[in-house]
């Protein structure tokens, strides 16, 4: 599908890879709406691309629902593209001289991630269903973002990976389930990308967490990950796949 002329939701877009892949869909001549939390920089970020903000808790399940709902109206009732970056972990191991993982923490990096995911994708999907189809029968394309967590997580990420492999588990089904719809879905997995807390961390920090990596061994920049979210929405082809975004990294026990 082209850009130009098309309408996406930016899910986490104040920030970061999905901030990026806004900025690079509005240069391409696309049209965004950006849903985020209602504390983040959402408003002046969607001011500063000529869209509209959307905030919500992507864990309140209604709330993102009517979310959805006022940036399809605010993008005139079409959305061609979803990219949802929002989600996020903790570090605890199965079992300390504490004791077991708390379930409740479990549980709340599976809403923030996986279900969250899943929820905005059958929403936007709903929406993108009723678009005209392009001539090559398309009608939207999702891209949700997992972790290269998702096939290595490291100790203290049982959550985080457990949500991330189920990101990427379910990508295959959705493209089955909505192909027959002209509708697309992907996941991306970035290795650690320089967003957020680990946007000032220092050089030799950051030499070290990505000495596995195999070229180049620095952390990616939000735009690596927006090019490739534009790449997939720009290729027919792509559908049911998670396409890591990792500089050849594995990432080890710890
Ligand atoms: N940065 C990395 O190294 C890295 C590596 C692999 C995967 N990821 C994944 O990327 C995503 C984070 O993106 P980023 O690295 O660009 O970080 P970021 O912090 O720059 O951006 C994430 C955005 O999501 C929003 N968000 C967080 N929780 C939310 C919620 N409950 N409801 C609505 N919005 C919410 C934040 O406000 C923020 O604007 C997460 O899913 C994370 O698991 C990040």
């Amino acid at each position: 599908m082209e850009v130009k002329d098309h309408c996406a939701i930016i899910v986490g877009g104040a920030s970061g890879m999905a901030r990026a892949t806004a900025e690079l869909f509005v240069e391409k001549g696309g049209k965004v709406a950006i849903l985020d939390l209602p504390t983040s920089d959402g408003e002046n970020v969607a001011k500063s691309l000529g869209g509209s903000f959307h905030p919500c808790n992507v864990m309140d399940w209604a709330g993102t629902e009517s979310a959805i709902n006022d940036a399809v109206e605010a993008l005139g009732g079409n959305v061609h593209f979803c990219c949802n970056t929002a989600g996020g972990g903790l570090a605890k191991r199965t079992l300390t001289r504490e004791g077991p993982h708390p379930l409740e923490d479990f549980q709340r990096v599976i809403d923030l991630n996986l279900i969250s995911a899943f929820n905005i994708t059958r929403l936007v999907a709903d929406k993108m269903s009723k678009n005209e189809p392009n001539e090559d029968g398309e009608r939207g394309c999702v891209i949700n973002t997992a972790s290269i967590a998702a096939f290595e997580g490291q100790i203290g990420q049982v959550a985080y990976a457990a949500a991330k492999g189920g990101i990427a588990a379910m990508t295959l089904v959705l493209a089955r389930d909505l192909g027959s719809m002209g509708i697309r879905a992907n996941t991306i997995a970035p290795s650690l990308f320089s967003t957020g807390i680990t946007k000032g961390m220092p050089d030799e920090f950051s030499l070290a967490l990505t000495k596995d990596a195999a070229f180049p061994k620095r952390m990616g920049k939000p735009v690596e990950y927006g090019k490739m979210a534009i790449a997939i929405y720009e290729n027919a082809m792509m559908t049911g796949g998670t396409v890591r975004v990792d500089a050849g990294q594995r990432f080890a026990p710890k």
